[in-house]
């Protein structure tokens, strides 16, 4: 069995999880984790490649004993080192100094000479985990409190912070349109379940980039900005001699996403994901009814046009998309309109059909939003009817 540690947005790691192991059963899930009942390591290690909501993998041990002091005791056990170690719980993350101390207890006790790297009795991070080499070293260790059952492991695969942010070195970001996280690309990618992504906003081309790191071979890409256009030609080419990748086809080219039912890449690409503007960029000090207002009028023009195009175009596959909401003094103010919009033109996918305990939206999106921003995306998966 494994375990995997989901993300802030825990639904949208659900449903990526959901999406990227469809016949495997998942026997317990909660904000913090979700566990798999697989014995194939393999091909978990492979999904975790692409994955982008999951913070780290545990594989789970079948002879945990009650005690992790005896479990942690036995992995050390094939260690010729001083044991470096980490321990974290999910769950009951409170009882966590009691566990240490008594581990370091045990430990000596038998003349062992350890050191765990936990600082100040707290869950260890994405960056600890890495900086201590603790995958290599099999020593990070987690407990999972999961209703009445407890489960333990240690770490098989932990998330690459750092080639995230190696992403984001010298590349021309335009910060006023708002940038698509890459992790929320990783996801709404691995959510459409499809390969050969066009994305027809692909402005600030990290849909593709992200496409292109998940080792997809086509990519397709059009914009109204003949500039936008031309950095993400530049940023393809760059992604391709950086990153290891198998990408054989790249195609972009200059085209207002009101006349879609035009576009040469709806017969090539499988898949369409997006996002569009996300509006101007609010403040909690600027933003109000009257400025969203606005910006929904601004959006429904080229919106409305866009789904009439690929409903004329009958384009069959599948559309994941984000469309913007709002906060305005912890109030959630949402884009209503673009609901029977969707509705006319399209059908919802499902989200998480088999954990009911998780609710979608009443829409049947799944929302992302950073707490220190006032504009958040409210995700979807759609079919044109
Ligand atoms: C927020 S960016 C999109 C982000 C992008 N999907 C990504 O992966 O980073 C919005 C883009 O939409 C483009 N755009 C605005 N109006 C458009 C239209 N009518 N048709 C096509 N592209 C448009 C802008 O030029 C801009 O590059």
């Amino acid at each position: 069995m494994f375990a995997f540690q989901l993300w802030r947005e825990f639904k949208l790691s659900l449903w990526e999880i959901y999406q990227l192991f469809p016949k495997i059963k998942i026997t317990y899930a909660d904000k913090n984790v979700c566990i798999l009942d697989t014995q194939n390591k393999n091909e978990i290690l492979k999904a975790a490649e692409r994955i982008g909501g999951t913070i780290k993998i545990i594989e789970l041990i079948e002879w945990y004993r009650g005690k992790p002091e005896y479990t942690i005791l036995d992995a050390w056990e094939s260690h010729e080192w001083k044991f470096a170690y980490g321990l974290s719980v999910l769950g009951w993350e409170s009882n966590l100094k009691a566990m240490l101390m008594d581990i370091k207890k045990t430990l000596k006790a038998k003349w062992l000479s350890s050191r765990f790297i936990n600082k100040d009795f707290k869950n260890l991070s994405s960056a600890q985990i890495i900086w201590e080499n603790l995958v290599r070293r099999a020593s990070d260790f987690t407990l999972i409190i999961a209703d009445d059952t407890q489960y333990f492991g240690k770490t098989i695969w932990v998330q690459d912070i750092n080639a995230y942010s190696k992403r984001d070195y010298g590349k021309t970001r335009d910060m006023q349109v708002g940038m698509l996280p890459p992790k929320l690309s990783q996801m709404m990618i691995n959510i459409s379940l499809w390969d050969k992504i066009y994305d027809p906003f692909c402005g600030l081309w990290t849909i593709l980039i992200e496409s292109i790191l998940m080792w997809n071979q086509e990519i397709y890409g059009s914009d109204i900005s003949a500039e936008n256009i031309e950095k993400t030609k530049k940023n393809i080419n760059f992604a391709r001699k950086e990153f290891d990748n198998s990408l054989k086809t790249s195609m972009t080219q200059v085209l207002d996403a009101k006349w879609i039912s035009s576009s040469p890449f709806l017969k090539k690409s499988n898949t369409i994901v997006t996002e569009w503007y996300l509006g101007q960029v609010f403040h909690k000090h600027s933003i109000s009814e009257d400025k969203i207002r606005e910006e929904k009028k601004l959006l429904m023009d080229i919106y409305v046009k866009f789904f009439s195009g690929l409903q004329r175009a009958n384009y069959t596959w599948v559309i994941v998309i984000c469309f913007p909401f709002w906060e305005i003094r912890g109030k959630y103010h949402y884009f209503n309109e673009i609901y029977d919009l969707i509705q006319k033109h399209s059908k919802n996918l499902p989200i998480l059909p088999k954990l009911d305990a998780f609710k979608h939206t009443r829409s049947g999106s799944l929302l992302y939003k950073r707490p220190d921003q006032v504009v958040g995306r409210e995700i979807f998966k759609l079919k044109i009817r």
